[in-house]
This record gives C-alpha cells, sequence and structure tokens, in this order.
C-alpha cells in the first residue's frame, strides 16, 4: 500500500551489542538490507557503539540514532551525552522517553521536551516515545495518559520542529513481553495522537508527523500493523537484535 508519509523502522538496541556483536549486526543489515529504497532504516546501538557501527554504515542506507541524550550542551554533568558529540559520528536521529527511561531514571515530560528541543537545536531528529501502561489501560485512561505525554514531552516545539519529530507509540505491556497490540489498538491510538497534533499543532503538521507502533513488532505481525492508516513504521527492541528478523519486518511491510 502507499502512504504519504515514508515509513520508518528503528532498531532499538537498548543495552545489548559490545562493539564486536554491534558490527556482526550491522554488517548483517547491510547485505540484508542493500536494496531498500522504500522505508528509512535507522539502527540505535548503545553510546559506546556508535563510533564504529557509524563507520561500518557510511556507505549504506542505514542511518544511526542514539538511545538518549542530556538537555544540556556542555558542562558538569557527569555520565550525560551531549547532542554535539552524538553529531561527531553522524547521528542523525535520537530516542527520547523511552517508557524504561520513564520508569528505571523517572524522566518526566518536562525533561523530555527540554531534551527534544536540544535535539533540534542539534538538528537531530527525536524519537518521542509515549505510552500507556496496561493499569492505565485497563481503567480506561489510555487517551489521557497519551494527552499528557504528547502536550507535555512536545512542550514548545514549534511547527517545523514538529513536522521533523518522529513520535513513537509503544503501549508499556507490549514491551518486551511478545504481547502486541492489535492492528485496531494500535491505529485508534495513532489516530488519537495524529488528531490531537492537529489541534496542538496543525492538520499540515499532523497530516506530516510520522508516528511509529513499538511493542514485540515481529516479521509475522510487521505488515498487519503497518497497513494501518496512522501507523508510520516501528520501533523495534527484541527482533532488532538479530538481522534476519529486523530485515524481515521491514521487508514484509513494504512487500
Ligand atoms: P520490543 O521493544 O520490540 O522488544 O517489545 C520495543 C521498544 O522498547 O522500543
Amino acid at each position: 500500500m502507499t502512504k504519504d508519509r515514508k515509513l520508518i523502522f528503528a532498531g532499538n538496541w537498548k543495552m545489548n551489542k559490545t562493539v564486536a556483536e554491534a558490527l556482526d549486526l550491522v554488517r548483517g543489515l547491510k547485505i540484508e538490507l542493500a536494496n531498500i529504497k522504500e522505508a528509512d532504516i535507522v539502527v540505535c546501538p548503545p553510546f559506546t557503539a556508535l563510533s564504529e557501527v557509524s563507520k561500518a554504515i557510511l556507505d549504506s542506507n542505514i542511518r544511526l540514532g542514539a538511545q538518549d541524550m542530556s538537555p544540556n550542551n556542555v558542562g558538569a554533568f557527569t555520565g550525560e551525552i551531549a547532542a554535539v558529540m552524538l553529531k561527531e559520528f553522524s547521528v542523525r536521529y535520537v530516542i527520547l522517553g523511552h517508557s524504561e527511561r520513564r520508569q528505571y531514571q523517572k524522566e518526566s515530560d518536562e525533561l523530555i521536551a527540554k531534551k527534544a528541543a536540544a535535539s533540534h537545536a542539534a538538528s537531530l531528529k527525536p524519537i518521542v516515545c509515549v505510552g500507556e501502561t496496561l493499569s492505565e489501560r485497563d481503567g480506561g485512561n489510555t487517551q489521557q495518559v497519551l494527552e499528557t505525554q504528547i502536550r507535555g514531552s512536545l512542550a514548545g516545539l514549534n511547527k517545523d520542529q514538529m513536522t521533523e519529530t518522529i513520535i513513537a507509540y509503544e503501549p508499556v505491556w507490549a514491551i518486551g513481553t511478545g504481547k502486541t497490540a492489535t492492528s485496531d489498538q494500535a491505529e485508534e491510538a495513532h489516530r488519537f495522537i495524529r488528531q490531537l497534533l492537529g489541534q496542538v499543532f496543525d492538520e499540515t503538521v499532523a497530516r506530516k508527523v510520522r508516528i511509529q507502533y513499538g511493542g514485540s513488532v515481529k516479521p509475522s505481525n510487521a505488515r498487519e500493523l503497518m497497513s494501518q492508516p496512522d501507523v508510520d513504521g516501528a520501533l523495534v527492541g527484541g527482533a532488532s537484535l538479530e538481522s534476519r528478523s529486523f530485515a524481515d519486518i521491514i521487508k514484509n511491510s513494504i512487500g
């Protein structure tokens, strides 16, 4: 099927892969994905592998992303990585506000909004993650949670910046659990987010923003999810750690 928006697939490797393992994976991906032009392809290795992976994908259709960044540009922030440091390795994308960081590092929407602003200032495209927990869904609060996260995490972005921002809808209960949202559940959330973007920004922005689905995406369910009108790609965790499964997700989605 054809969509106005180009599909974008990002592999979130999380805290996996030494440099040697990362290079193995990316060499496999280069071969498997060599002819793909229909979708944007991004890999997000841990910081320690960015340098080597960056060199390995120089002559390929694979782009580099990071898993987080500091909202600050320089200075006394022990353990943090600034956007300008990511740019040294030709990083183009950065995942922000992943539910694991919201949960374990207690990241707030306010902090994520600062990071999103800093990423745009450095011309890095943020992939801003939102999504409800199981108890929030069961309590009938999904839309309210998404609205709070969208309004808070994207606060202060202008329309041009928003157009260049990617949103990842990742229901927390579907991440790493093998339980995928049904395509109807995904579409319902994506449509809601797009409608909200229309209110907060405008209709043109809402039409252009790409919204990825994330949460147990696999080769077997990717096509059905991507066939939904408001689903524009995937943020893939577990299945992005092997070249064959990540490549098959992309091939099955565009084929
Ligand atoms: P998963 O993770 O594909 O392993 O469910 C997705 C994510 O956390 O981005």
